[in-house]
């Protein structure tokens, strides 16, 4: 039987993306054009410029994600793009993209929510998955635990009320003087180094399993000026006094002692044994190792997408994109941008 090929499209941030996928699971290109390098030197994404470059990438970047895949445009079955959470400039972009294309060539056209594509990764990386399963999301803007009931059927089970894991790992990175984007900068940082160098809190909340970043980073903040201070009165830095790569460390292990413990307990509230995580934090190494490890312990079966398929790309929009197309979704030419869309509407 011919398998559905999906274009999808995603430029919620400063990735312009496109990728083709077949039948939601096999990936035939993946083509990422990262603006990182240029807003590094604002110390973060700044809008209207990351609106402005996915405008000047996104029609090569579809060209060459055509031309890896092999494929001609006639033979793209459906059309997915990301319709939120994100940039509204930079959304647009991709979306009004998938849209011009939708109404030239009379292809159906699907709008995805950007967690729903991070979480469709995991199809792509493991094409056994199946729901029900649990997933940790963990990116810049997002730290969800979620019940996956049936391919378009989500249960938000925790969300940060306040900061995401990703957010502050940026946060805390610049503190340090590690630059943007912070998160794999300080993984890097963190390799080697002592965990329990700095002592700092892990946020719970009686009777539920959200998260709470915005108390820890403000501690990690209070440590860091403190060792500053003490170092300005002996002459010296505050890596003196604690090494870069222990503070690191620390920081990092706090966040994953949160993130595993809430996922853990959600998975044996509900009875799941199938574990997966996404979003740009799940590339983070120490989460990958230590969660793997206490799910082994706890007889849960966990994977995890490569790196390339945990921070944005198009693919995982693609497939996102087909399961939502074979449940029936179809947009219309006024599908719109949504800057805060929401998993569950
Ligand atoms: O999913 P993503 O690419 O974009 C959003 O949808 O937000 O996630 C980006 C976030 C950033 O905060 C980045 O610092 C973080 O993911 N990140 C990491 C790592 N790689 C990316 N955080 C910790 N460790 C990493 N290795
Ligand atoms: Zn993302």
């Amino acid at each position: 039987m011919k398998k559905v090929l999906v274009l999808g499209i995603e430029s919620s941030c400063d990735e312009t993306a496109a990728a083709v996928v077949a039948d939601g699971r096999t990936i035939l290109s993946n083509v990422i054009a990262s603006q990182a390098d240029f807003h590094r030197q604002f110390g973060g994404v700044v809008p209207e410029i990351a609106s402005r470059m996915h405008l000047e990438a996104i029609l090569p970047v579809i060209d060459q994600a055509l031309a890896q895949a092999n494929v001609t445009l006639d033979e793209i079955d459906v059309l997915a793009a990301t319709q939120g959470p994100g940039l509204v400039g930079a959304l647009l972009v991709g979306l009004t993209a998938a849209k011009g294309l939708a109404l030239v060539t009379g292809k159906p056209l699907v709008g995805v929510q950007h967690i729903a594509g991070h979480m469709a990764a995991n199809y792509l990386s493991d094409p056994e998955l199946e729901p029900p399963f649990i997933c940790l999301v963990v990116s810049g803007a997002h730290s969800h635990i979620v019940l996956v009931e049936g391919y378009e059927q989500y249960r938000i089970l925790a969300r940060t009320r306040d900061d995401a894991a990703g957010e502050a790992f940026d946060k805390i990175a610049r503190a340090i003087g590690l630059g943007y984007p912070g998160g794999p900068l300080l993984d890097r940082a963190a390799q080697g180094g002592r965990s329990d160098a700095i002592v700092l809190p892990r946020t719970d909340f009686a009777g539920s399993l959200d998260f709470s970043f915005s108390g820890l980073k403000t501690a990690a903040l209070n440590q860091l000026n403190r060792l500053q201070s003490i170092a300005a009165r002996q002459n010296q830095t505050w890596q003196d006094l604690v090494p870069l790569t222990d503070f690191a460390a620390s920081f990092q292990q706090a966040v994953v002692d949160v993130l595993i413990d809430h996922t853990l307990a959600a998975m044996k509230d509900h009875q799941i044994k199938r574990l997966v995580i996404a979003g740009g934090v799940a590339a983070n190494s120490c989460l990958r190792r230590c969660l793997a490890e206490r799910a082994a312990a706890e007889n849960i079966r966990m994977t995890c997408p490569p790196l390339i398929l945990c921070t944005d790309n198009a693919a995982m929009i693609a497939a996102a994109g087909y399961f939502a197309w074979r449940g029936g979704r179809r947009d219309d030419l006024s599908l719109n941008a949504v800057p805060s869309l929401d998993l569950d509407g």
